[in-house]
């Protein structure tokens, strides 16, 4: 299959108080289209810098990253956004709904930013509500569903925009773990229609349901293969 994301020798340094701090140290990866790849790693050890780098949330201090054919690297700001609201759909532990917005709203909201036709954005931000269970919570603002919800919510506004990767920073972290269950039910069957996911996580029962998973300690990739399912 067609490598959609490759990274190459990323490094990412942040300066506190003039002191330098290696978050990623040379890190090189390759993922194809309709993997489903888990993260596993102590805290501190580069998940998160990890994921916004692949996210086009940030940039690496050297090495290279591409997104299909897209160069991180050399792309300006608003390529760099043009790129983020395309092909990368984040889905974040906290959620990040916006609280005095319902949830259609939350979900029609990327393609605001697209440009999409205001009847089209609706009828697909309904279709993907639908999709993952919350047809009866439309209206619902974020303070009035359940955590799950809430993160379902949050996966609908993901995909509505198609993105052709789906990035997930801990998506049960803040969760009870049967609605954990659910949510990883959910990306279990994008998985199976196709999509390509990478997922951040603790939990190893919640990596299990990748096919791959990578561990990364203090920066650096220390294993890369097959999950063993249970
Ligand atoms: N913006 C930042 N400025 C300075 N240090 C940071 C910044 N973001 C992350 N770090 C540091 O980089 C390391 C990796 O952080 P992070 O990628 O969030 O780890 P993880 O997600 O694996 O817990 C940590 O030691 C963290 O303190
Ligand atoms: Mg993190």
């Amino acid at each position: 299959m067609t490598d959609l994301l490759r990274i190459k020798n990323v490094s990412k340094q942040y300066v506190m108080d003039g002191v330098v701090f290696q978050a990623l140290n040379n890190v090189s990866l390759t993922i194809k289209k309709g993997e489903f790849v888990a993260i596993m790693g102590p805290s501190g050890s580069g998940k998160s810098t990890l994921m916004h780098i692949i996210g086009c949330l940030d940039r690496p201090t050297s090495g290279n990253v591409y997104i299909e054919e897209h160069d991180i690297f050399t792309a300006n700001d608003a390529e760099l956004a043009e790129i983020r609201n395309t092909h990368i759909g984040f889905v974040f532990q906290q959620f990040n709904l916006l609280r005095r917005t319902s949830s259609l709203d939350n979900v029609m909201l990327p393609l605001v930013y697209a440009k999409v036709a205001p009847r089209e954005r609706k009828s697909r931000a309904i279709d993907m509500l639908k999709e993952v269970g919350l047809a009866e919570k439309m209206s619902n603002f974020p303070s009035q569903l359940s955590g799950g919800q809430q993160q379902r919510v949050a996966i609908a506004r993901a995909l509505v925009s198609r993105p052709s990767i789906i990035l997930a920073d801990e998506p049960t972290g803040n969760l009870d773990s049967k609605s954990g269950r659910d949510i990883m039910d959910i990306f279990e069957s994008l998985y199976r229609k196709g999509s390509t996911i990478v997922l951040v996580t603790h939990d190893e029962d919640v990596a299990h349901h990748a096919k791959r998973i990578i561990r990364i300690t203090d920066g650096k990739i220390i294993s890369d293969g097959k999950s063993k399912r249970i």
